[in-house]
């Protein structure tokens, strides 16, 4: 057998689920494969350590899902990677049953959504989509790559007084990570080929007050979607408004992620193992000393143990497995599950962790509070006719599907790869609303043709349901809400935890922080009928007309659109849940070069790691706290 067999079997073996327990060693472990967990294991491995990078789910990356950009929807629903987690934007359950997206369970994996639940329905809250997969949340996600505000890494410097989060040096690993990621925008051919849609983008851009004159409205179009939202050469980037192409985590029209990035580690010859369908249970601890020492963890072979997957039903128990780490450990399960590992394995607040009759390894109050979230809302509205772009796609990979063929059969002209090669959201305001409290964009305005209004089983199907609706849905950023919490349900490690946002008055409301952030989006939904109303100006486009669905036109009035926000927000960057922070605040779990305080050889890297949730969109910071935590790792804070 030559090399290249034997190094090709070892992954087949590794990644097939051994009915017998090994004998692992490791210089470092790596729990989960995500924004936090990937690029940090890549890093290790290149720099010759040796790694095992553990997994729950397995690797999609050869799945049309999770490859098609204007399959962002439909992936999320995809059975191989999903996990169905719900959570409580309220725990008053008969305020939280006033969103419409509220879900009952009528069998398992069988969901009612809305009022009127059939007899013995299970009150489930509102779907959190998660996926377990080889790259995490990131074949899943929507692609949107929006990079971080200044701020929020010079708020953690001022916090921790750690000057290595100062924006200049975090600039450093943006770098690195554009190392490996490709990113581009949607083609605006591919736009303008439909002028009904562009009419829609052009209403936008005159309600960002730059709207082209009516007769050059395509070219004028074009134009504005050069406008790059991560420009590195704007000095006043994070503070300016207006009308911006939206960059992609895509290549030629085909999503990239941190799955190939770690894949291609592996081929290189790195010393990274890579074992997917493995679920970590336990974190495993040397007491012997003064200071607890993470040295392992327990682990289970198998496919879908996690009950949050739908799948999880016809599987076979996992087998049960070990793993040591003579250097480190690093837990990057993400914003749910890092918490929720770190309490079953007797990290964190004493009084909860013995409700569960678990033993204290270190009594951390901090770890599963702090959970915060953006706040989105939908205006929806439904055209007479359909969107030409639309034409042919019926999503769902069938041969029947014409868009599908056009994006296979160009893979190299991303203009004539058609409505796949876009998220479907080419577009976005930016804006600094009345409520922002410094002068950071606080307002991302997306608009596409998709009936998109927030995650509930079986949205994605309703959101390309027909092909004549078109969003304007906002992205509040800079949300002032730390009240959300991740809560152990019961000491089992295949339950997911709970999971309480505590939305708005029922949260964090400290100097008005409730209002001013239901304000902003109530002055989001006004900009977004603006853009509407600027549709008509541009009728020269022979767009059709059409009807507001959401809101809907009698909800109107600050008072009526700021019930409609509480009522109807959700979020989709759940984050913050183990913070870094300063030495004396006892709430802060990690220190600033993400060791988990009062034990040795553990730190976190993921979502879960900030104070205070970044920017306006999540991938970007997590990817370059991931190439942070590489460079502490390997070479101290410096
Ligand atoms: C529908 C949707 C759309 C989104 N769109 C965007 C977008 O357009 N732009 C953007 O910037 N962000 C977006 N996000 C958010 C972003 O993708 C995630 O916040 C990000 O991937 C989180 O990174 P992470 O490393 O913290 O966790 P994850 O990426 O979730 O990775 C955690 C990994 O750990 C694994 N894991 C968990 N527990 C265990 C265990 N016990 N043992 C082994 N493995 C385990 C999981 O299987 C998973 O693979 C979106 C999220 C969703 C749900
Ligand atoms: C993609 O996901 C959908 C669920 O949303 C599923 O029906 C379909 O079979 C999946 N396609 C592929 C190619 O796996
Ligand atoms: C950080 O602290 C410095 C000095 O105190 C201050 O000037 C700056 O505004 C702070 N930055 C942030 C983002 O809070
Ligand atoms: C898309 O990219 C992935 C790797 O990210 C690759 O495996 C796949 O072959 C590409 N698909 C197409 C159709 O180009
Ligand atoms: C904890 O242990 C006690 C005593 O053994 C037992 O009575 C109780 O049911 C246990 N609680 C849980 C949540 O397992
Ligand atoms: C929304 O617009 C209405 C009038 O169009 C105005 O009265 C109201 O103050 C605006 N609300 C916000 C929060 O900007």
């Amino acid at each position: 057998m030559d090399f290249f067999h034997f190094i090709l079997l070892s992954i087949l073996f590794l990644s097939s689920a051994p009915t017998q327990a090994t004998n692992l060693e490791y210089e470092y472990i790596v729990v989960g494969s995500g924004a936090g967990g990937g690029p940090l294991a890549s890093r290790l491995a290149r720099q010759g350590r040796r790694t095992l990078l553990i997994e729950a789910g397995s690797d999609q990356t050869g799945n049309l899902n999770t490859s098609i950009p204007g399959y962002q929807a439909v992936v999320t629903e995809d059975k191989a990677l999903r996990w169905d987690i719900f959570v409580n934007h309220y725990q008053d359950q008969e305020r939280a049953q006033r969103d419409p997206k509220y879900t009952w369970e009528t069998a398992p994996y069988e969901y009612h959504v809305g009022p009127n639940p059939p007899e013995g329905a299970t009150p489930r809250g509102i779907l959190y989509p998660r996926a377990q997969a080889l790259g995490g949340c990131t074949p899943h996600n929507a692609l949107i790559w929006i990079t971080p505000h200044e701020s929020d890494w010079d708020n953690i410097a001022n916090l921790t007084g750690d000057k290595s989060w100062d924006h200049e040096n975090m600039n450093r690993y943006l770098q690195k990570v554009y190392e490996w990621l490709p990113t581009e925008p949607t083609d605006p051919t591919i736009l303008v080929n439909d002028l009904a849609l562009a009419q829609q983008y052009v209403g936008g851009a005159a309600a960002s007050g730059i709207g082209p004159d009516p007769i050059d409205a395509v070219t004028g179009l074009v134009n504005l979607l050069a406008n790059d939202p991560n420009s590195e050469i704007n000095p006043a980037r994070d503070s300016t408004e207006g009308f911006f192409q939206v960059p992609l985590t895509m290549e030629s029209g085909n999503r990239t992620d941190v799955a190939s990035w770690i894949k291609a580690t592996v081929a290189d010859g790195f010393p990274l193992d890579v074992r997917t369908n493995a679920f970590v249970t336990k974190i495993i601890f040397d007491q012997s000393g003064d200071t607890p020492k993470a040295t392992g963890v327990e682990f289970q072979d198998g496919e879908y143990l996690y009950r949050a997957s739908p799948r999880n039903l016809n599987s076979k128990p996992g087998t049960p497995n070990s793993a040591r780490a003579t250097k480190e450990l690093i837990i990057s399960a993400g914003a749910y599950n890092t918490p929720q590992l770190l309490k079953l394995s007797g990290i964190g607040p004493k009084e909860e962790l013995e409700k569960f009759n678990i033993s204290v390894v270190k009594d951390l109050q901090g770890v599963g509070t702090n959970l915060m979230d953006r706040y989105e809302v939908p205006v929806n509205v439904q055209h007479k006719e359909d969107f030409a772009i639309l034409d042919g796609c019926t999503f769902d990979s069938k041969p029947h599907d014409e868009c599908l063929r056009k994006w296979e059969d160009n893979p190299y002209i991303l203009g004539q790869r058609g409505a796949y090669a876009t998220n479907g959201l080419a577009a976005t305001l930016a804006v600094h609303s009345d409520y922002a409290s410094d002068s950071n964009i606080d307002l991302f305005i997306f608009g596409g043709p998709i009936n998109f209004q927030g995650y509930f089983p079986g949205w994605a199907e309703q959101a390309v349901a027909d092909h004549s609706h078109f969003s304007w849905y906002t992205l509040k950023a800079h949300t002032r809400n730390h009240a959300g919490t991740v809560q152990l349900q019961s000491a089992d490690p295949f339950d997911q935890p709970l999971i309480n946002f505590n939305y708005f008055d029922t949260g964090t409301t400290t100097g008005g922080a409730d209002d001013l952030d239901a304000g902003a989006i109530v002055q989001a939904i006004n900009i977004s009928r603006h853009a509407l109303s600027e549709y008509y100006n541009y009728d020269i486009l022979g767009g059709s007309s059409f009807v507001e669905q959401n809101p809907g036109p009698d909800v109107d009035g600050d008072a009526e659109l700021e019930e409609y926000v509480k009522d109807v927000a959700w979020g989709h960057h759940a984050s913050c849940t183990v913070p870094i922070g300063a030495d004396d605040d006892a709430n802060a779990v990690l220190d600033s070069e993400f060791r988990v305080r009062g034990v040795q050889n553990l730190r976190v890297v993921d979502a879960s790691v900030f104070p205070d949730i970044p920017g306006v969109f999540i991938t970007a910071p997590i990817y370059i706290i991931s190439e942070k935590a590489a460079d502490v790792i390997l070479n101290g804070s410096g």
